[in-house]
């Protein structure tokens, strides 16, 4: 059984601890105390508010479900505690120097630093961008004025540039931008759109290269306890723990 140090106590969160099986979560964190106990209460964890603390746990591996700012924030001491770990805010890496430094930690130490598949499908082999050709690059992104907490106004382009510009003005939504950025081993080229007509998080890939070329549509369906997370997201990294004792690796 694996065991689970939790950072966030939201919304994946929860879905994780609800699909526990092949691990367990042991400890759970975050900085709202009150929201801290009553999970740790609902699934058999023990509580942490002190960081330090959290991580003397005796755990296997840790996610951080949280925030930009907990990934960034925490990420080196996670490793430097001799512990792997899951980002889920993965647009705490767009940060060049952050992200090389954190790498460099892992490799010194010999610690892996797991990014799931997320709201996004077909990661496995975008990879290719980084040994192959790659002529084009377009992420499009596309939500609900919710989703955004906006204001609906019509069908509207809010950004069209880089990945690494777009986390500074959209950091909840740049997640995927930047997952493709790392998968690819270059600054994913992004739009994001408003469109009050539609109801979920679309994500549309267009790539072309060497190999060919593929268009990638996904429209997820916005989780229930938070309508900016797509629930593929969650059951992306549920898959992931799943499978982190499986011999068999399939689409890596
Ligand atoms: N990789 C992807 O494709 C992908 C997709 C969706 C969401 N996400 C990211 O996953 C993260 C969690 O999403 P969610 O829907 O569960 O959010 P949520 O807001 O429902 O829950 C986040 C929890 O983390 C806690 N938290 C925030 N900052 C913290 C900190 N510094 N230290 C400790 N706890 C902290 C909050 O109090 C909250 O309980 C977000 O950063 C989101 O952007 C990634």
């Amino acid at each position: 059984m694996i065991t689970v140090g939790l950072i966030g106590c939201g919304n994946i969160g929860r879905i994780i601890a609800s699909g526990q099986k092949n691990f367990k979560i042991t400890a759970v964190y975050d900085i709202i105390p009150g929201i801290v106990e009553e999970f740790a209460r609902e699934f058999g964890a023990k509580p942490f508010s002190d960081f330090v603390a959290f991580l003397s746990e005796p755990t296997d591996i840790i996610v951080e479900a949280a925030s930009i700012a907990a990934a960034t924030e925490h990420a080196q001491e996670v490793l430097q505690a001799g512990k792997d770990m899951i980002i889920m805010s993965v647009g705490a890496l767009a940060n060049d120097e952050f992200r090389l430094h954190l790498v460099e930690t892992a490799r010194m130490l010999k610690r892996k630093i797991h990014i799931p598949s997320g709201a996004v499908m077909g990661l496995d082999n975008i990879r290719i961008g980084q040994i192959s050709r790659v002529d084009k690059f377009v992420l499009r992104t596309t939500k609900s004025p919710e989703s955004l907490s906006r204001e609906a106004i019509g069908r509207t382009r809010l950004f069209s540039g880089k990945a690494h510009d777009c986390v500074l003005l959209y950091p909840k939504n740049t997640n995927v931008a930047e997952s493709l950025s790392i998968a690819c081993d270059r600054d994913v080229d992004v739009e994001l759109w408003m469109d009050p007509n539609e109801d979920r998080n679309v994500h549309e890939i267009f790539f072309e290269g060497e190999f060919g070329e593929a268009y990638i549509r996904i429209r997820n369906i916005p989780s229930p306890g938070n309508p900016a997370t797509s629930y593929l997201a969650a059951l992306s990294i549920l898959t992931l723990l799943k499978n982190l004792d499986n011999p068999l690796v399939i689409g890596a």
